[in-house]
């Protein structure tokens, strides 16, 4: 079982079309595959969930796109954050959240805040979100610590810069997952990715079900991890 799975939900728009519907309606009928995803990792024991619902490109699809989502997200934290929280799900939400409108900034504080002290499914919601910015807002962080001489640049390393990252309380992605079709990362965790294993489903993400997420798995059960070492090494130490 991975511990930390990654989703790029994506195909919510082609699914509405598909259907003569508003893509709105789309990125509507996704949050019940979010719920299905949730339930399913904490059942299998993933630890961690990260899930990408907006990116920093996406802001620049038409307005009124933009507005529904951000209404939905408004909507789904009302009606879903009471179950995550019996649940024992603790969230936390990444991204530029400063470009959020204050309405749903409130939420998401409330939300996070709510769940704080819980001790299961580490759940992640990237909004505003984009590897790029992460990377970005990193390396600010850092250059302003040498600046104020708390560090030296060469005091700078990997293990550093991760901590600077988005999500530094959370071990890389294992698995990344996305619906849809495309073959892309499209902005998403550019330096946490460097070692997933990356499965590709067609299924939208609408329609992405337990089956079509219990297929991920199990190709991820058949992978050979060897973050750069022979097979016979992997082997030999047994994992
Ligand atoms: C993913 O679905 C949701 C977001 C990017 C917010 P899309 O809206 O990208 O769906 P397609 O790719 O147009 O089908
Ligand atoms: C990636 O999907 C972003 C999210 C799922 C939130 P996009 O639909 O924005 O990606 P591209 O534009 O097809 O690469
Ligand atoms: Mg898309």
């Amino acid at each position: 079982m991975p511990r930390h799975v990654a989703i790029i939900m994506d195909g919510n728009g082609r699914w509405a079309k598909a259907k003569n519907k508003a893509r709105h309606a789309g990125h509507r009928a996704g949050v019940k595959s979010v719920r299905m995803s949730v339930e399913m990792a904490a059942e299998r024991g993933v630890e961690y969930l990260t899930l990408f619902a907006f990116s920093s490109e996406n802001w620049a699809r038409p307005e009124e796109e933009v507005s529904a989502l951000m209404n939905l997200f408004v909507e789904a934290l009302r009606r879903e954050v009471a179950e995550l929280h019996r649940n024992n799900v603790r969230l936390k939400f990444v991204g530029a959240l400063d470009e959020l409108n204050p309405g749903l900034r409130n939420k998401i504080a409330k939300a996070e805040a709510k769940t704080a002290g819980n001790s299961g499914l580490r759940l992640t919601v990237a909004i505003a979100y984009g590897g790029r910015w992460d990377i970005v807002q990193a390396t600010r962080a850092l250059a302003r610590r040498v600046a104020e001489g708390e560090m030296a640049v060469d005091d700078i390393g990997d293990r550093e810069f991760a901590a600077e990252l988005a999500l530094s309380e959370t071990p890389d992605p294992d698995l990344l997952i996305r619906t849809g079709g495309e073959q892309r990362i499209s902005n998403f965790l550019l330096w946490n990715l460097a070692y997933a294993e990356l499965w590709f489903s067609d299924v939208l993400w609408p329609e992405f079900d337990r089956e079509a997420f219990d297929l991920a798995l199990s190709f991820y059960a058949s992978k050979q991890r060897r973050f750069g070492h022979t097979g016979d090494q992997v082997e030999a130490v047994g994992c």
